[in-house]
């Protein structure tokens, strides 16, 4: 196991690019296998959540050729998986397995989806319950890893029945209780083979990727607002024959990823820097708006489109101390997965940050909440933790601290940049969960000036 050993670090200089976005990494690979034919992607990210999905991709028999930040996918059509021989190992990647669930309760073959210890501790009634409403036969398992008893109850790992000769996924209504662009896609993707449409509605509109990209696909696939209709028999009388040719994608830098250098050069005084290429989505943007909000904007000169419709833009963050702010409702579905790197800046506010409406960080990688409000008072910042969120006082003198990540990636990159601003050292164990997204974070920070390592511990 390794740990990131951080000092307090002088101004960061320079340009640099992030890793590809991770959510439309997952769906270039798993569309690309499902075209017919061969499909090139490049500046996908070499994180080992997206090569979970590469993996079982690979294990339904899709030949999938890695060089470098490229993929050549030999795509097999949405007929074309074969079965398995073993379990299907999701890793630490919860959209790995939410979306695969939707796919492979299509199939004619069964399978078995596992993950690692965290992802094991993640809901998926999320899922299974929609899924079984429109004939799916899949169940998922309690803490003890007997058969789910309730939805309320249903955890990795996930079991897939094949559907039998005659039977086929129904056209299914719902109305999802919480935002998920993972239960989103999960159904979008049962209803490609389903005998009737998919209708969802969203509380709050998640991530578009999907729609974006099948849209660009020419799926018969409609949205409005935070609702989706897909109807697999075609759109307008226009009949459908339910598959797509083979495209050539570029995946856009990961905003998620790029909030961590973006909180870095907020935290160390002096810092300017300019991170390339970055998806800007308006799904995916929340954290921007909120820096805008609070006085810290973040200057984006826009690029051209990346895959399927994707806008991208070169971001410039030069140090400034935000004021204080509240953060909810939908700007927070647009920011979820940032609200770590927003606990690190709010540390160094002028003012009081307030989270709210954030009660999905609870069922992440590890309890967000709780973790981040242990990480911050590590670090001599006084929180409150709420029931949906937290308080953070901003302006307290940092002091450099030992912390554990708890395994959870985003958490270990907030505690680094933490410690790029606090005195003395900052140790952050299990450090090694920061490949699950991030994998070259540490060069990448080292090449902007912090004194940052990662040692074996
Ligand atoms: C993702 C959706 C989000 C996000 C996750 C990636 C996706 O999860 O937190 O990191 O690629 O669809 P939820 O769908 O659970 O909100």
């Amino acid at each position: 196991m390794s740990r990131l050993v951080v000092q307090k670090s002088g101004p960061l200089r320079g340009r640099v690019q992030v890793p590809g976005d991770k959510s439309i990494g997952h769906r270039a690979i798993l569309f690309g296998s499902l075209a017919r034919g061969r499909c090139h992607v490049r500046g996908l990210s070499h994180g080992e959540d997206n090569l979970s999905t590469v993996a079982c991709m690979r294990a339904m028999g899709v030949n999938i050729e890695l060089a470098g930040d490229r993929a050549t996918i030999d795509g097999v059509g949405l007929r074309g998986l074969s079965m398995p021989s073993g379990v299907l190992d999701c890793g630490n990647s919860g959209t790995t397995m939410r979306l695969l669930a939707g796919l492979l309760s299509a199939q004619r073959f069964g399978t078995r989806l596992v993950g690692d210890a965290s992802l094991t501790r993640r809901p998926m009634g999320r899922v299974v319950g929609p899924l079984r409403a429109r004939g799916a036969h899949i169940g998922g398992s309690d803490k003890d890893g007997r058969p789910a008893p309730t939805l309320e109850k249903c955890y990795p790992p996930l079991s897939v029945a094949p559907l039998v000769e005659g039977e086929q996924l129904t056209g299914i209504e719902y109305d999802m209780p919480v935002a998920s662009a993972q239960v989103k896609t999960c159904l979008i993707l049962s209803g490609l083979y389903a005998s009737g449409p998919t209708a969802l509605r969203e509380p709050v509109l998640s991530r578009d990727h999907t729609e974006r990209m099948l849209i660009s696909l020419g799926v018969p696939l409609r949205t409005a607002g935070s609702m989706v209709y897909l109807d697999p028999e075609g759109l307008d009388g226009a009949k459908w024959d339910r598959g797509w040719d083979p495209f050539e994608w570029e995946v856009p830098g990961d905003v998620s990823s790029a909030a961590f250098p973006i909180a870095a050069a907020l935290l160390v005084e002096g810092s300017e820097i300019t991170i390339e290429g970055v998806g800007t989505n308006p799904t995916r943007t929340g954290l921007l708006d909120m820096l805008r909000l609070i006085g810290a904007p973040v200057e984006q000169e826009t690029r051209d489109e990346a895959a399927g419709g994707e806008p991208r833009a070169d971001l410039f963050v030069k140090h400034v101390r935000p004021r204080g702010g509240l953060a909810a409702g939908e700007l927070v579905v647009r920011m979820i997965d940032e609200v770590p790197a927003l606990c690190a800046i709010a540390a160094v506010s002028r003012g009081t940050i307030e989270i709210r409406d954030a009660e999905e960080l609870r069922v992440k990688e590890s309890d967000r909440i709780a973790t981040m409000a242990g990480v911050l008072r590590a670090f001599g910042v006084s929180c409150e933790e709420l029931e949906d969120g937290m308080r953070i006082e901003g302006g307290a003198k940092l002091r450099g601290a030992t912390v554990t990540s708890q395994g959870d990636h985003r958490i270990a990159m907030s505690a680094a940049v933490l410690g790029l601003a606090a005195e003395g050292t900052t140790i952050v164990e299990d450090a090694d969960c920061i490949a699950t997204s991030f994998p070259t974070f540490v060069p990448l920070l080292k090449g902007l000036g912090a004194d940052v390592r990662l040692e074996e511990s």
